[in-house]
């Protein structure tokens, strides 16, 4: 018998953004994410799926809602002036990927990968050695330690920016369309790291708009569009046979055509 009571990792309360007065790009946006679930995020481009994840990393101010992490707040929109409050030491415990490749051109992999440990978190650099070293071993990067971003496929430099976020020893992981600026066949290598992760149990929040790593990668997919939550389900229901109108069309629009 499985118990089903567990509390939500992630419980994203009434979330609104907007830039400026006049885009509203998150308008009440409620999600809540349980341990060990991998949520993949579907939905129109420009939908906002890039604001929630950077919202949520505390990249983006918010114009109010609420978010708790573990069951503590991490994000409110506080006061008259609604200034949004993050608590930094959960920011610290959310690691991020981005589309496009963020490592520091002017450092090794190797120096990539221990600069956040050395600096932030004040790690010896030996063990933050020895910890990066498994870490691009296990990545199958064990011969790019001394290389330089720009001596890297597309491939390898997402690997690495994987590698780099694990460093922190994160408790969520995020991905925004990690694979989207990558050659055909360099995606499969960086789909693969990320379902080695979910292997080991690992929390992540994913936007893709890669079908087949969805359906592999999703313990849960939301399809988000005009700001709110639309579907929230299972794949097989949320890609397989979705419920929503909305969420039909752009399944056919999106994915039906690669398949
Ligand atoms: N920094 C910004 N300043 C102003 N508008 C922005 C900014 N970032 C995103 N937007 C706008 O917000 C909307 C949502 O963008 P985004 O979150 O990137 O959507 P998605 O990732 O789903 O494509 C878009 O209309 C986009 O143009
Ligand atoms: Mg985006």
């Amino acid at each position: 018998m499985t118990m089903s009571f567990s509390l939500p990792l992630v419980k994203m309360q009434s979330l609104h953004k907007s830039y400026g007065p006049h885009v509203q790009v998150l308008k009440g946006l409620d999600i809540e994410m349980k341990p060990g679930e991998r949520v993949v995020v579907i939905g129109p481009s420009g939908g906002g799926k890039s604001t929630l994840l950077r919202v949520m990393m505390g990249l983006e101010k918010i114009d109010s809602g609420s978010i708790t992490f573990g069951g503590k707040p991490y994000i409110s929109s506080e006061g008259l002036n609604k200034k949004t409050v993050i608590d930094p030491e959960v920011r610290r415990s959310i690691g991020m990927v981005f589309q496009h490749y963020t490592l520091f051109p002017h450092l090794t992999v190797l120096q990539n990968l221990i600069l956040a440990p050395c600096k932030v978190r004040g790690e010896k650099k030996s063990s933050a050695i020895q910890r990066a070293d498994a870490l691009l071993e296990r990545f199958g990067l064990a011969a790019k330690a001394s290389a330089f971003p720009a001596q890297l496929s597309g491939g390898q430099k997402q690997r690495v920016a994987i590698a780099r976020a694990l460093m922190l020893d994160p408790k969520l992981m995020l991905f925004d369309e990690v694979t989207s600026a990558l050659d055909p066949e360099l995606v499969a290598e960086v789909e693969q790291v990320i379902l080695q992760l979910a292997g080991q149990d690992m929390p992540m929040m994913i936007v893709t708009h890669d079908m087949w790593f969805a359906k592999n990668i999703a313990s849960r997919v939301i399809f988000c569009a005009g700001g709110v939550v639309v579907e929230d389900g299972p794949p097989e229901q949320v890609l397989g046979a979705p419920k929503e109108e909305r969420t039909r069309e752009f399944i056919d629009r999106v994915f039906h055509i690669r398949q």
